[in-house]
């Protein structure tokens, strides 16, 4: 069977390219490793935020389909792998998804087809890494049997405004034959396509730009630190300066960063970096500020709760949103696990309340989970506003009866205090 286009690994940015192939024409098929995803997809259901059960169903009708079997890659004009590049338990970087996908495609690769990586790793990764696997387990050769390039993903979930096809895509290619492969694949689906130098300087990009954040938001928390310490309101400190029209932009503090690219992509930058003789002081300095977060956030709740006489040990404190971002399902590195077992561990009885995460785990030991809002403040002693849902309306919160201990910034009344 032949088709336009092979994505593998159907996650996060996998099944949304699928769906924006689809909706452009293109044959499409999406190969991965997980079963349940597969049969989750086929039988018609999304387990990706942005992707509607309605919108898979329009990819079957389009002819898309879902497998398990990685011979389906040997069909397909272009693969675009969208395969996890997490962190190792000890917290480094983690290649062993990248090289068995590439695995597969290699064992599959026919003459002429365009290979893409849109996963996000350190500069490097494609040449050194890519290319030798894929050229050794096909026997061909890249620029003259097969293209290969390079494409990083800067997919925001639930972000409405900003989708892929709106998104300016940063293109590059092993050779210019590459490249010039790869931005036709990419005019396809985006309204702009950027050529980058080369394949280094696409994958640099990618960790310029989530460093970026994750520096600002370290900056913006030490600063927050600060604040607290001299009685110093934040929140309107950083309403003042984003008045400013040119040369600053806002990032807001909180209990630290979560999620699958900010507090990972720099750990990339930083391990490759290390091993060519060089020393990230920044990243060093902003992952210390990041790592503190959790403990000023659970030292504010204990401050709070025994300004009213209670000890944290014993006290019920509910946690709203334990998300990474808000008005999305995904906890992965959501800084809640740290905030949540810190409250544990100090003999809190913690609960969790967030329209998205049916359940929570921490530490291996579920949360309790309250799903009617009003009941669950009015049943706590402390709510802890860690994202901000759209359906945390600022109003109930700040009638609650609890203490509110506010991380978002958001909400003002009598008994909402804010980080
Ligand atoms: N999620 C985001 O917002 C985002 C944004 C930009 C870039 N990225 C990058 O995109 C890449 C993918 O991230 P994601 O969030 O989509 O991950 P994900 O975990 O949501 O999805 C990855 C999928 O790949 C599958 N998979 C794993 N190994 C495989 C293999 N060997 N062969 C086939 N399938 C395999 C998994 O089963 C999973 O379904 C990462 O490098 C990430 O850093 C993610």
């Amino acid at each position: 069977m032949t088709c336009d286009l092979a994505v593998v690994g159907l996650g996060y940015i996998g099944l949304p390219l699928a769906q924006r192939a689809c909706a452009v024409g293109l044959s499409t098929v999406g190969y991965d490793v997980c079963a349940p995803v597969v049969e989750g997809l086929q039988a018609g259901s999304s387990h990706v935020d942005d992707v509607s059960d309605g919108d898979v169903a329009a990819m079957g009708a389009a002819g898309f389909r879902a497998t398990t079997d990685p011979s389906v890659l040997a069909g397909a004009g272009t693969i675009v792998v969208c395969v996890p590049t997490g962190l190792s338990p000890a917290g480094d970087p983690d290649l062993d998804s990248l090289r068995a996908a590439i695995g597969d495609v290699a064992a599959q690769l026919r003459p002429g087809t365009l290979v893409v990586v849109e996963s996000t790793s350190h500069p490097g990764t494609t040449e050194e890494i890519v290319r030798p696997l894929l050229e050794r387990g096909s026997g061909l050769t890249v620029g003259e049997d097969f293209h290969l390039a390079y494409s990083p993903e800067r997919i925001d979930p639930g972000n409405s405004s900003f989708t892929m096809s709106n998104t300016p895509r940063v293109v590059s290619g092993c050779t210019p034959l590459c490249a010039k492969h790869a931005v036709a694949f990419y005019g396809r689906l985006v309204d702009t396509v950027v050529v980058a130098r080369g394949t280094r300087e696409a994958e640099m990009a990618k960790l310029l730009e989530n460093t970026y954040r994750y520096v600002n938001i370290a900056l913006v928390d030490e600063v927050a630190l600060f604040c607290d310490k001299m009685g110093i309101d934040i929140w309107d400190v950083l309403h003042c300066a984003a008045t400013k029209p040119f040369g600053f932009t806002a990032f807001s503090p909180g209990a630290g960063v979560g999620g699958h690219c900010i507090p990972v992509d720099p750990r990339y930058l930083a391990v490759k970096a290390e091993s060519e003789g060089f020393s990230f002081h920044m990243l060093s300095a902003a992952r210390d500020v990041l790592g503190r977060m959790p403990r000023h956030v659970v030292q504010r709740v204990a401050g709070l709760l025994e300004a009213q006489g209670r000890p944290l040990r014993g006290a019920r404190v509910l946690l709203l949103g334990v998300t990474y971002k808000p008005d999305i399902a995904d906890t992965r590195e959501s800084p809640a696990f740290a905030v949540a077992a810190l409250l544990r561990a100090r003999g809190a009885h913690v609960s969790y309340h967030d329209p998205y995460v049916p359940s929570f785990e921490c530490e291996g030991t579920p949360l309790s989970r309250r799903t009617d809002l009003p009941e669950a403040l009015a049943g706590s002693d402390l709510a802890l506003l860690l994202q901000d849902h759209s359906c945390y309306d600022p109003t109930l919160l700040a009638r609650a009866r609890c203490t509110v201990l506010d991380t978002r910034g958001r909400t003002a009344g009598v008994r909402v205090t804010r980080l």
